[in-house]
């Protein structure tokens, strides 16, 4: 949603130029070349915050080169090398994993060009700049507490809903090389391990550590065969009530699995992330039941800016988490935005007044 407190925001932001670094010298921003870097073109989100962030920057008087590294990650790496080879006078990099690229953050460092983590934080190294991205751990709240709205534990008030349980629900994570997953579980376990604790909640499965159940990639498929595997294995005489699933391409997944094993209509509750176009259309539809919207349009902005402030060597004003995103050699210093939870009773308010889908996408 474009919040009043959004553009105040951004206004704040624009007319704060930051103090120069220390020890610097300016250089003109005119001009420059910025290397963008995406994970994957098989999401829709990238698709629209590459867009986003290059039509942001272009319009600042920046060229920028733009790349989608389909999930490989020495395809990344020669993208950012190539970059940096081409002159670029900063690098804003949405990794596929985290960890993976502490050679190329060398090689920009030994070149002097800063570098943005976009969305997910860069791990292992000392040469990232800045970050831009969501309240990730409170993603994974409002996932969590969506589910339990959707069982009727809960209402949307907060207070404590009609429902008893016991039910039975499943856990799926993120990609393990992507540290917002350990951000979004750890959130949505913050909320869950009471439920969990005392019964009311219940993993027939028995899966419920990060890391047994992680998505490689976020990929829907690996998804699906996972819940295959459960309901097959797990679930012959009972019924799974719930799914905790991080990100829509894997809430599809999972809602395939169920259609191919006889659940529907009247569905599971399976919750989401990043409000994709299927998605929407699922929520409406009453299959799945919640995402979580990032608004894309807001964190290119808020990275333009940031980029804007790096360029001409001043540190980007209004940074506002400075301890959060230790990425194991620093802290990064991060900007982070408010995501909103939707399902079918605000969907309308926040997605299409909003201006991010019109009616007819969502026909
Ligand atoms: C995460 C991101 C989520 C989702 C996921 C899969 O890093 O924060 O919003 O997009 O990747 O692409």
């Amino acid at each position: 949603m474009r919040s009043s407190k959004f553009v105040v925001l951004v206004a704040v932001l624009v007319a704060a130029c930051g103090a120069p670094a220390a020890g610097r010298q300016s250089r003109p921003a005119d001009g420059a070349l910025v290397g963008v870097t995406m994970p994957t073109t098989s999401s829709e989100r990238w698709i629209r915050d590459g867009e986003n962030i290059k039509r942001d920057l272009e319009s600042r008087g920046h060229r920028v080169d733009l790349q989608f590294a389909q999930n490989d990650v020495p395809n990344q790496v020669r993208q950012i090398e190539d970059q940096i080879a081409r002159g670029a006078k900063l690098l804003i990099i949405a990794s596929v994993d985290g960890s993976a690229l502490t050679a190329p953050l060398q090689r920009a460092a030994d070149a002097r060009i800063p570098v943005i983590a976009y969305d997910r934080l860069l791990r292992g190294s000392q040469n990232v700049d800045y970050y831009s991205t969501f309240e990730n751990f409170r993603v994974g709240v409002y996932q969590a507490e969506s589910l339990l709205t959707g069982l009727g534990l809960r209402n949307a008030d907060a207070s404590r809903g009609a429902a008893t349980g016991p039910f039975n629900v499943e856990l799926f994570a993120g990609s393990a090389d992507d540290n917002n997953s350990v951000f979004f579980f750890n959130g949505a376990m913050s909320v869950l391990r009471p439920y969990l604790d005392d019964g009311t909640l219940v993993v027939r499965s028995g899966q419920t550590e990060f890391q047994a159940v992680t998505t490689l990639r976020w990929d829907g498929e690996t998804a699906r065969k996972r819940m295959e595997e459960i309901l097959t294995t797990t679930y012959r005489r009972s019924k799974v009530n719930g799914v905790l699933s991080p990100y829509d391409g894997i809430s599809l997944g999972v809602l395939t699995a169920l259609k191919d094993n006889g659940y529907g209509p009247g569905f599971p509750i399976v919750t989401g992330q990043d409000a994709e176009l299927g998605s929407v259309k699922s929520i409406i539809a009453g299959q799945q039941y919640s995402t979580i919207y990032k608004d894309t349009r807001e964190l290119a902005t808020v990275t333009a800016l940031m980029a804007e402030a790096v360029l001409k060597d001043r540190t980007p004003p209004q940074l506002n988490n400075l301890n959060d995103y230790h990425n194991g050699v620093k802290v990064v210093p991060a900007f982070l935005l408010n995501p909103v939870s939707v399902d079918r009773t605000n969907y309308h308010r926040v997605l299409v007044e909003s201006g991010y889908y019109t009616d007819d996408q969502l026909r």
